[in-house]
C-alpha cells in the first residue's frame, strides 16, 4: 500500500494536533499515521512578495511529513477570501445575495491552486494515494494532471453541492464541473449532494454511465459516492465525561437550574443564528411561563472576519442581542447569552454534556459535526435533546432528533417547547436510536471507506 498524501486548504501543524484539534483532523492524521503520509496545504500565513521564490515549510513527526506554504496577500484575497469564500461558498450553501463574483478572483483562484500543483508535485512519489479536501480545491487535480501525475487523486466536499439552477448562477460552473471530472473518486457528504453533482454536468455535457457510480465526460472517467462523515462517539465520550476543570465548576454553577439551550458553530450566515435567535423570541412570546427557566448559551467564534458578509452578521447579532435581552431579560435573569469566543473542544464537550438542548439550526450544512458530537457527549442515561435543521446533511441519518425548518420561527419555538417537556425515557431512546448510527457511521469508517474506494481504483 502506498503512502497518503493528504491536501488541503488548512493543514493541522503537530503542535495543534491531536488535543486541541477537531475530529476531522483527528481522523486524517489517524490515517496518516498508519500507513505513512503527507499532509500539504496553506500554512495560514502571509508572506511578503520577496520576488524569490519561498522555500516550503516542513516538519517531520513520526510517521507524517507536513509541507505548507504561505500565501502573499493578494493570493489569498483572490484566492481564500473571493473566489472561495465570497463566490463558492454562499453559492453552494444557497446564498446567491451574497455572491460577489469578478474575474480576477476566479483567475487566482486557478493560479493559486495550480501554484500549489506546482509545489507537490516534486515531493510526491509513485505510488502515493492522494485525497484532496474541500472547496478550495476543486481545480486541484486538474491543475496537478498538467504535470503528468498519474497517481489516483480522490476528492472529498465537505460542504453542499448546489441544485444545478442554483450552480448556474456561477459564471464559470460549466468550468468548475469540467474540472472536478479530474478527479478520479469524487466523494459527497449525502446522496443528495452526489446527485446534484450528478444532473448538473448531465444539463452540461454527455456523460456516460459506465456502471452505477462511474461515469465519463470530458474525456474523464470519474467515481461518484456519497460518504457521510461522523464522530468518533468514544473519545468524545470521554472528553465529555473526563475531570471538570475548574473554570467548569463556575460554569456549571452559572448554568444553574434553568433549562439550557446550547449552540455553537463557526460565526456564518449558513448556520443561521439570526434567524434561531427570531425563534426563540417566538418561543418566550408563545410560551411566557417559561422566562426566568429557561437560558440560551450561543457560543460563535469570529470566522472569516475579512468578508463583508461576516463581519455584517456579526453586527447583527450584537444587535439582537442586545435587543432579545433588553426586551425580555429582567433584574435577575438573561435569556440570551451570546459568546464571540473560541472554546476549547474538550471543555465544549463537558459543556454539552451539562445542558438539556442543543439548538442547531443551519439555513444549509454539509453534514454538521457539532449535532453528532453533541449527542456523543450526553449521559446515555438521561440526555438532552437535539433539535436540528432538516437542511443539514446530518438530518438525513438523525431522523430522530426534533428536525425543523429553519426559516419556520413558530416550528422551531414548537421544538424547544417539545423538547423541555420531552419525558425522559423519549429522550432516552431518541439518543440510543441516534447512537446506533453514530456508533457504525464513524470518523473511521468514513475515511476507510473513501480510501478503500480509492485504492480499488488502482487496481
Ligand atoms: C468549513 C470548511 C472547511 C474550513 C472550515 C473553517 O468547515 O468546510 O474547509 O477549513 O470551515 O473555515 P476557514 O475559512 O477558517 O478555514
Amino acid at each position: 500500500m502506498g503512502r497518503l498524501v493528504v491536501v488541503s486548504n488548512r493543514i493541522a501543524l503537530p503542535d495543534h494536533s491531536k488535543n486541541g484539534a477537531g475530529g476531522l483532523a483527528v481522523g486524517l492524521l489517524d490515517a496518516l499515521q498508519e500507513q505513512g503520509g503527507l499532509w500539504f496545504g496553506w500554512n495560514g500565513e502571509i508572506r511578503e512578495i520577496t520576488g524569490e521564490d519561498e522555500p516550503l515549510y516542513t516538519e517531520q513527526d513520526k510517521n507524517i511529513t507536513y509541507a505548507a506554504c504561505s500565501l502573499t496577500q493578494n493570493d489569498y484575497d483572490l484566492y481564500y477570501s473571493q473566489f472561495s469564500n465570497t463566490v463558492i461558498w454562499p453559492a453552494f450553501h444557497y446564498r446567491l445575495d451574497l455572491v460577489e463574483y469578478q474575474r480576477e478572483a476566479w483567475e487566482g483562484y486557478l493560479r493559486v491552486n495550480q501554484m500549489l500543483a506546482e509545489k507537490l508535485y516534486p515531493l510526491l512519489q509513485h505510488n502515493d494515494v492522494i485525497w484532496v479536501h474541500d472547496y478550495h480545491l476543486l481545480p486541484f487535480a486538474a491543475a496537478l494532471r498538467l504535470h503528468q501525475v498519474k497517481q489516483p487523486l480522490g476528492f472529498f466536499l465537505h460542504i453542499p453541492f448546489p441544485a444545478p439552477e442554483v450552480l448556474m448562477a456561477l459564471p464559470d460552473y460549466q468550468e468548475i464541473l469540467r474540472l472536478m471530472t479530474a478527479y478520479d473518486l469524487l466523494g459527497f457528504q449525502t446522496e443528495r449532494d452526489a446527485q446534484a453533482f450528478l444532473s448538473a454536468i448531465t444539463q452540461e455535457t454527455d456523460v456516460v454511465t459506465v456502471e452505477k457510480g462511474i461515469y465519463q465526460a470530458y474525456g474523464n472517467t470519474f467515481h461518484l459516492h456519497d460518504y457521510p462523515i461522523g464522530v468518533d462517539p468514544d473519545s468524545i465520550s470521554k472528553l465529555a465525561q473526563g475531570p471538570l476543570p475548574p473554570k467548569m465548576q463556575a460554569i456549571r454553577k452559572e448554568l444553574g437550574d434553568a433549562k439550557n439551550i446550547i449552540a455553537c458553530e463557526r460565526l456564518d450566515y449558513s448556520k443561521g443564528i439570526p434567524e434561531r435567535f427570531l425563534a426563540y423570541e417566538s418561543f418566550l412570546e408563545k410560551y411566557p411561563e417559561q422566562r426566568g427557566n429557561i437560558r440560551y448559551t450561543q457560543i460563535a467564534p469570529t470566522s472569516r472576519g475579512e468578508v463583508q458578509a461576516y463581519q455584517a452578521i456579526r453586527h447583527q447579532l450584537e444587535t439582537e442581542t442586545g435587543r432579545i435581552n433588553g426586551k425580555y431579560g429582567t433584574m435577575s435573569w438573561t435569556p440570551l447569552y451570546y459568546l464571540n469566543q473560541h472554546f476549547d473542544r474538550r471543555l465544549l464537550m463537558k459543556i454539552f454534556r451539562l445542558t438539556d438542548i442543543a439548538l442547531i439550526t443551519p439555513l444549509r450544512d454539509g453534514m454538521n459535526l457539532v449535532a453528532k458530537e453533541y449527542l456523543a457527549a450526553q449521559d446515555p442515561a438521561d440526555p438532552g435533546v437535539l433539535i436540528l435543521s432538516k437542511f443539514a446533511g446530518a438530518a438525513c441519518e438523525l431522523t430522530e432528533a426534533l428536525l425543523v425548518n429553519p426559516y419556520d420561527r413558530d416550528e422551531v419555538a414548537r421544538a424547544i417547547y417539545q423538547a423541555i417537556t420531552m419525558s425522559q425515557s423519549e429522550r432516552v431512546d431518541r439518543h440510543a436510536k441516534m447512537m446506533a448510527i453514530l456508533q457504525h457511521q464513524t470518523i473511521t469508517r468514513w475515511r476507510e471507506t473513501f480510501l478503500d474506494d480509492l485504492y480499488q481504483i488502482l487496481e
